[in-house]
């Protein structure tokens, strides 16, 4: 069998090749990439293990082990309904964001539900993390300190203690003997996470991993790391609001797309279980530009406001910027409101914003999003007590969504009255709104502007 042919890493994107160049074809960096020593050198010929099982031949009888719950409910919203035994879990997001923080209180969740919980940083001294559990009300809770980096003592640490929980922070700290790469790099992290995890399947210990995103939004170096993994967390927010939103990317045990919404407080973070209600309170008196989409995220309903801002320009080219939302989503509705319906947008500058942080990428925000932005336009208040939705096609046309009925019933429980929606929305009851559906965007900017 051949000798295990060198492999080469982008450090930026993760991209592997079989020979080294100054500069990564696939995402263009340069000097980023690294030779990587090969995990193993592969089997030497054939072996008596690997085998196979029907599926039929499956025991029912052996149910699986039930998920632990935190009773942090918005927590276990996002793992689909509490932890799965054994499964390994990423927590990415900007340093700073809140994860430690986060992570420490699930750990004293777990364990004063009776789960054995092991919290491990490598970032921290043990003595700093009891400082923080202590600030957070939680220094009385029976979960298990370590404060080690390298490799080899975790699992050790792990193989006696046998927890059902163990919590890793960060990633980006771990090393394994065997890997001549400084801490952090692709392949510590990658050579790490990978024996971690499967030491953690084999003893049935669950692992969550924190993990550092990098400026562009990846976790460092690392993609590689979330095809190891069950499923993958990420925790966001805007700096300068308080609120933070755990979102499911990847989940093998639940719904991905699912949000968890946490307020950060001066003693550790809060749950949030009205979302609607939090991304609406700071709502200011009618406005134009402002507009109530009633979006679904994940499972549940979530009412955001869009704010949009269309003002002259001086540049040659007219800004957009966006936050919260797709900017190529924004020049197709732009493009559609001139094409189809008339309305230019050119030598504007365009503004467009979500409120409270979230990020919306559902395409049935297109109607609110357009109805925010010819309201700033127009100058004309979309009426307070209205909630909007609909997905805007190239040809104008309004196409119905998923999940009508609890858009509406959502929009009813906070005290809207009407809801402008595309015409054919599959829906049961009304949920006593009055509906105003609409077959396209020049019904929809006539009854509205009377344009
Ligand atoms: P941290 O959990 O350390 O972030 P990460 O692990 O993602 O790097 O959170 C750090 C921030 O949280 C820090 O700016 C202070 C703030 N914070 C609070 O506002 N309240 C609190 O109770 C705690 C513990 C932290
Ligand atoms: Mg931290």
């Amino acid at each position: 069998m051949s000798k295990a042919a060198p492999s080469f890493t982008c450090t930026a994107c993760g991209a592997t090749s079989r020979k080294w160049a100054g500069r990564c074809e696939a995402c263009g960096a340069w000097n980023s990439i690294v030779e990587e020593a090969p995990l193993s050198s592969g089997p030497k010929g054939p072996t008596a293990r690997g085998r196979s099982i029907a599926l039929t031949d499956l025991s029912t009888e052996e149910a699986p082990p039930p998920r632990a719950a935190s009773g942090i409910a918005e927590f276990d919203r996002v793992l689909g309904g509490g932890l799965v035994p054994a499964s390994a879990i990423l927590v990415g997001g900007d340093p700073g964001i809140g994860k430690s923080t986060l992570l420490l209180q699930a750990a004293a969740s777990f364990a004063r539900k009776g789960l054995s919980v092991i919290y491990i940083s490598g970032e921290e001294a043990s003595a700093q993390v009891r400082m923080r559990a202590q600030r957070l009300g939680l220094a009385e809770a029976p979960v298990k300190l370590g404060a080690e980096t390298a490799l080899r003592d975790i699992l050790t640490t792990l193989d006696t203690e046998r927890p059902g929980l163990a919590i890793l922070d960060s990633i980006q700290t771990l090393w394994l003997d065997t890997v001549e790469a400084a801490p952090g790099s692709v392949s510590q992290v990658r050579a790490s996470v990978h024996e971690l995890v499967t030491f953690a399947k084999r003893r049935g210990v669950s692992v969550i991993l924190v993990g550092h995103v990098t400026k562009d939004g990846q976790i460092a170096g690392p993609r590689v790391v979330e095809h190891m993994v069950d499923t993958v967390l990420y925790f966001e927010g805007e700096r300068g609001h308080q609120f933070r939103i755990l979102r499911a990317v990847k989940n093998r045990f639940g719904p991905a797309d699912e949000i968890g919404v946490f307020e950060m407080t001066g003693n550790g973070l809060q749950e949030v279980s009205n979302p609607s209600a939090l991304f609406l309170s700071a709502r200011d008196a009618p406005a134009p530009g402002s507009a109530v989409f009633a979006g679904i995220e994940g499972t549940r309903p979530v009412l955001t406001e869009i704010q949009a801002l269309v003002a002259p320009s001086t540049l040659g080219t007219p800004r957009r910027t966006v936050v919260g939302l797709d900017s190529g989503r924004l020049s197709t509705i732009l493009a559609v409101l001139e094409s189809r319906v008339g309305i230019p947008f050119t030598g504007l500058d365009v503004f467009l914003n979500v409120a409270g942080g979230l990020k919306v990428s559902e395409p049935a925000a297109d109607l609110a999003v357009a109805a925010a932005l010819l309201s700033a336009r127009e100058d004309v208040a979309i009426p307070p007590d209205m909630v909007l939705f609909g997905e805007i096609s190239l040809s104008g046309a309004l196409r119905p969504v998923s999940q009508t009925e609890n858009r509406l019933k959502e929009a009813a429980k906070l005290g809207f009255t009407q809801a402008a929606l595309p015409a054919g929305s599959k829906h049961g009851a009304d949920a006593g709104l009055r509906l105003r559906e609409m077959a396209d965007l020049t019904a929809f900017t006539g009854e509205m502007f009377g344009a």
